[in-house]
């Protein structure tokens, strides 16, 4: 049977690269909620009911009932950004989130003033912020973050840190077996300055996990998504999850998709579109940045709709004639700031190959849907950690659009909602000292 997680010790520090719409709007969030006067609505750790134990003992309780989840007012923030702006500042600017709802915690957000950044111009082009280290390697800026980890941790005293990245989508960085495979190397080239291949937020990463931190990648950046960072994780005996914040049109294709699926319905195309005009969405104006994104984002579909499995139903419709075609869009447009809005288009075919179409368009609010997402990817791998587990926590993926997974050794990832659903609910069954189970509740 699976450790119990152990109960929490003292304050819980959260670090976050990045002072953004997301982060400003998550932070808030927790403030307002620890003094009644927000809620904390899309918390999974905060509302959701797991059912524990079979037939007449089973109950039905919160998260907290069942395992020793860190307490909200137990929560330290600490943030990263490459502008010097303090969260009440940037909050304001974000405008995600109305005046009213931001002034009650206005003494308290204006103490989060972020520290310099490990920042590379090379990575997020857009930016021009000076809030940043002078590191002279790669090397050099795992060494500073580690002190910042070492001096927040004694000046705030809190017992334990989370580090989570909330920061912009860096430029795409492939897979370089010579340098990403092995800590040895990656170590070597952090060394030697490599840049091509080592992005800031993997100096971030390393010094986290190094610093007994639990490293979450609410972006779609390669970091941790190598196996250097796996046997760092393993060595360091720290959890780690997949990638990128699985807030809106993701959310809505892992739901709806297995729609599809179930029904065995034929799939010839699913057209995504994306109209956002934040500071992300400038960001990932830019082409590189923006087939970081497009890889997370089009991974999604691949693993639940299986052309291989299925070749009459999703073997159609693209160039080659062996798969539905899909695409994924992000415009950027600055008069809806983060009011994200998202159209699918879905082409699909039903009894004798007759075709038929889906749309769905998303008007969200795409730091509202995140913010949600880092309190419970924070809390539970706090937890996480308490329980003794490291390395890849395939249970977090609900939380991901890119779960984690072993590609040296082709494992296929699950993408599937409800699968992924089934995954956090035994995890937090065994954390909680019950048995996991498949039963149907
Ligand atoms: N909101 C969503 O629905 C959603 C979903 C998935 C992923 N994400 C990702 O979350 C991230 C944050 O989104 P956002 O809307 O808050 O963006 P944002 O642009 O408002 O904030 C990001 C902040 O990160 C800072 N930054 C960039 N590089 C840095 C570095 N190396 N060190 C420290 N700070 C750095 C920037 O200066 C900026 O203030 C983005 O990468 C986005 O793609 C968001």
């Amino acid at each position: 049977m699976a450790e119990k997680a152990k109960a929490p010790n003292g304050k819980l520090g959260v670090m976050i690269v990045g002072l953004g719409a997301v982060s400003t709007t998550f932070i808030t969030g927790v403030m307002m909620t620890r003094k009644g006067l927000a809620k904390p609505v899309g918390s999974m750790t905060q509302y959701d009911k797991i059912r524990v134990g079979r037939g007449a003992d089973k109950k039905y309780l919160k998260y907290k009932d069942i395992v020793p989840l860190a307490d909200l007012n137990d929560i330290e923030f600490a943030a990263w950004d490459v502008y010097p702006a303090n969260a009440y500042e940037s909050a304001l600017n974000a405008e995600v989130l109305k005046e009213k709802d931001i002034e009650p915690v206005k003494e308290e957000l204006i103490k989060i003033k972020p520290l310099k950044a490990a920042f590379d111009h090379n990575y997020a082009k857009r930016l021009t912020g000076d809030n940043v280290k002078d590191a002279k390697t790669r090397w050099d800026m795992v060494e500073q973050i580690r002190e910042d980890i070492r001096k927040f941790k004694e000046e705030s005293g809190v017992e334990r840190v989370v580090v989570l990245w909330a920061a912009s989508t860096e430029v795409y960085v492939p897979v370089n077996e010579k340098v990403h495979y092995k800590l040895e190397d990656l170590e070597k080239a952090m060394k030697e300055n490599d840049v091509e291949n080592i992005a800031p937020s993997m100096c971030y990463a390393y010094a986290a996990l190094k610093e007994g931190a639990p490293f979450i990648m609410g972006a779609p950046n390669t970091t941790v998504d190598i196996p250097a960072m796996w046997e760092l994780a393993e060595q360091t005996k720290m959890p780690i999850a997949g990638k990128d914040f699985k807030t809106g049109q993701t959310l809505v294709k892992s739901g709806f998709a297995p729609i599809i699926g179930t029904r065995c319905l034929g799939l010839n195309g699913w057209f995504s579109t994306n109209i956002l005009g934040n500071r992300d969405g400038l960001v990932l104006d830019e082409p590189a940045n923006f087939r970081t994104k497009e890889v997370s984002k089009l991974s999604t579909l691949e693993s639940i709709l299986v052309p291989e499995e299925q070749p009459d139903l999703y073997g159609h419709g693209n160039d080659e004639d062996t798969q539905y075609y899909h695409k994924v869009r992000i415009n950027y447009y600055p008069p809806r700031n983060d009011n994200k809005e998202g159209w699918d288009n879905i082409d699909i075919f039903g009894w004798m190959g007759y075709p038929m179409q889906i749309k769905i368009n998303f008007l969200c609010r795409d730091s509202i849907l995140a913010a949600p997402l880092c309190l419970d990817l924070v809390l539970l791998s706090d937890l996480a950690a308490r329980a003794g587990r490291y390395g890849t926590q395939r249970f977090l993926s609900f939380f991901l659009k890119s779960p984690q997974h072993d590609y040296t050794e082709d494992e296929v990832p699950v993408n599937h909602l409800f699968q992924q659903y089934v995954m956090l609910k035994n995890a937090i069954r065994e954390m909680g000292g019950y048995e996991a189970d498949e039963e149907i509740d």
